[in-house]
């Protein structure tokens, strides 16, 4: 079994190292094509379930 480490990043996506799929929450599986990827947690992103950066805007930074 591979090991997947997840970091949540305050105010951001999570940072997920070593899936091999993540699951949306509609349940589609996303198949994960980089060592890293961030996943989004605001809800914002129109790439979902991917983080596209839009919780910056959110947050006004
Ligand atoms: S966490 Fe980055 S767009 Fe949602």
């Amino acid at each position: 079994m591979r090991e997947c480490r997840i970091e949540v990043v305050p105010g951001g996506p999570a940072l997920v190292r070593g899936a091999d799929v993540v699951a949306d929450p509609d349940g589609a599986a996303h198949p994960v094509t980089r060592p890293v990827v961030a996943v989004c947690l605001c809800g914002l992103s129109q790439r979902q379930p991917w983080c596209d950066a839009t919780h910056k805007v959110a947050e006004g930074s």
